[in-house]
């Protein structure tokens, strides 16, 4: 705890006096130093860069090139922060790239003196709509900070199963590990929980010093946790488009509260900082292509990639027809989040883009939502959305969807293709009705959730013990496979390969 509060105290005199912005206090560290890199497809011929520093930059600025020893190109950006974030966020889009390419890039004061080091990093642009060459793309959801501030070899109370072994590889290492099988992450929601803070506080994670958080120490912890997080993702996020949905734990700070049950101490959301609240530090630290693609923000965005039209869409707020969204005021969550459209807005958006879709080009459609309908685990408001179902599900069904991908459920199951809680009789052989997996096993501070001991009957193969991810790989315009990968050794435990004629 102490080494957080030095560490705040000395960023925030620094920040307060106006010497960030090309401190070096030592030979070590730069506060320009560029942190947390991460790209995103921003269209057919567009990439994002973004990344943080503790300074202030006077224009953010990327140099990028297709040749490594002409990388003279130049575009420039900007900057946001909030209230308690104790690092800017810097976001540049290049654009009228070349599609399906190689590219060489570095940000501002990559090469600042004292640096620890001196970074030039590559990404490769989308594939273009209608290139029919078979690819793969990885879907983590729910997926929290792995290592000494957030999971490692126990988990908090109340977790299920901590099935993380001391010598196991954790999620971010496996996606590491593999990442040359994938073209892309996509993260459906659940990003780093940093509002466990919170609990880990009370729960004692972070020593004695801690077990009575207050907004000061929350703030701190937040923000920290938030940066390890991106840190630890940067070898992945800063070469791999890393494509994010939103959560619930984007909306607040642990599900609207906590009860210490040591100290009986009950804790709403009158403790959670700005930062926390309503998607700000989700909304400051991202940028996904929803000007590209008419949508909102980082809320619900689609993008092409090849043979698939990819769409993220938002079961947190703004599901429409005069529902109340779990994370919206008076909704199941007590996030006080959003609305962030008006009325019906992203559902006629969604009717809209899966309209426009050219399926002779993009064949194949994928919607990924953090947030299921169908899925094995205890009927609660607050885990599986029915609404969102009743909102969503004849968008899907009206447009063909292939596959929906969900999270907020922490197991893995594979369902059937359904509609309307039927399982398609065709099965995964050229069914009409979307196919539902839900991987939420990514893993977290909390570990895995609990499956029902009886599964619904339109499972087909599901598991509460294992971490993993999912690899979706399409072979071509009639048939793609999910893995399901397990983080510890890289074993694929579960494949399914679904046919549809795509006519
Ligand atoms: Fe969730």
């Amino acid at each position: 705890m102490a080494r957080f509060s030095l560490f705040s105290l000395l960023v925030s005199v620094l920040a307060a006096s106006g010497v960030l912005a090309v401190a070096n206090t030592n030979e070590s560290f730069s506060f320009a130093h560029p942190l947390e890199h991460r790209i995103a497809y921003a269209g057919a011929r567009g990439m994002f860069v973004s990344w943080n520093t503790f300074a202030q930059l006077d224009t953010p600025t990327v140099w990028y090139g297709c040749d490594p020893f002409d990388v003279t190109s130049k575009a420039t950006g900007n900057s946001t922060i909030y209230p308690t974030s104790r690092t800017w966020n810097h976001h540049v889009k290049l654009t009228d790239l070349k599609p399906n390419t190689k590219y060489w890039y570095y940000v501002s004061n990559t090469n600042c003196y004292g640096c620890s080091e001196l970074p030039m990093y590559t990404f490769t642009t989308a594939r273009e709509a209608g290139d029919e060459t078979p690819y793969s793309a990885a879907v983590a959801v729910d997926l929290g900070l792995m290592g000494k501030d957030g999971l490692s070899n126990h988990v908090g109370f109340g977790g299920a199963a901590n099935p993380l072994g001391p010598n196991d590889t954790n999620t971010i290492q496996s996606l590491l590990m593999y990442k040359d099988t994938y073209d892309f992450l996509a993260h459906f929601g659940d990003i780093a929980y940093a509002d466990y803070a919170l609990k880990e506080s009370w729960q004692g994670y972070f020593g004695n010093d801690s077990l009575i958080p207050n907004k000061t120490s929350i703030a701190t912890l937040y923000e920290s946790l938030l940066e390890q997080y991106y840190d630890e993702m940067q070898p992945i996020s800063a070469v791999k488009p890393y494509m994010v949905g939103p959560g619930n734990h984007e909306a607040n700070c642990d599900n609207g509260g906590t009860t210490d049950t040591v100290h009986n101490i009950s804790y709403t959301v009158s403790i959670c900082v700005p930062g926390q609240t309503n998607f700000t530090g989700y909304i400051n630290h991202f940028r996904m292509p929803s000007e590209e693609s008419s949508g909102n923000g980082n809320f619900w965005y689609s993008f092409d990639h090849g043979m698939v039209h990819w769409v993220a869409i938002d079961t947190e707020t703004d599901i429409g027809q005069n529902l109340t969204s779990p994370d919206e005021p008076g909704g199941s969550e007590n996030e006080n989040s959003g609305p962030f459209g008006t009325y019906n807005q992203q559902l006629n958006w969604l009717d809209q883009d899966l309209a426009s879709v050219d399926r002779s080009k993009t064949p194949w459609i994928v919607v990924g939502a953090h947030r299921p309908w169908y899925v094995s685990a205890k009927n609660r408001s607050s885990t599986i959305c029915l609404d969102c179902r009743h909102t969503f599900e004849p968008i899907l069904i009206k447009h063909n969807v292939d596959l929906v991908m969900h999270g907020h459920v922490h197991v893995y199951e594979r369902n059937q293709p359904m509609k309307n809680y039927n399982p398609d009789p065709n099965g995964l052989n050229n069914p009409s009705s979307p196919w539902y997996i839900v991987n939420g096993a990514a893993g977290h501070y909390d570990g895995l959730d609990s499956l029902n001991a009886q599964l619904n009957n339109y499972s087909v193969v599901a598991t509460d013990k294992v971490y993993g991810w999912s690899r979706l790989t399409f072979h071509n315009r009639t048939h793609m496979t999910h893995q399901f990968v397990a983080s510890k050794n890289g074993t694929v435990l579960d494949t399914a390969t679904l046919y549809k004629e795509h006519c």
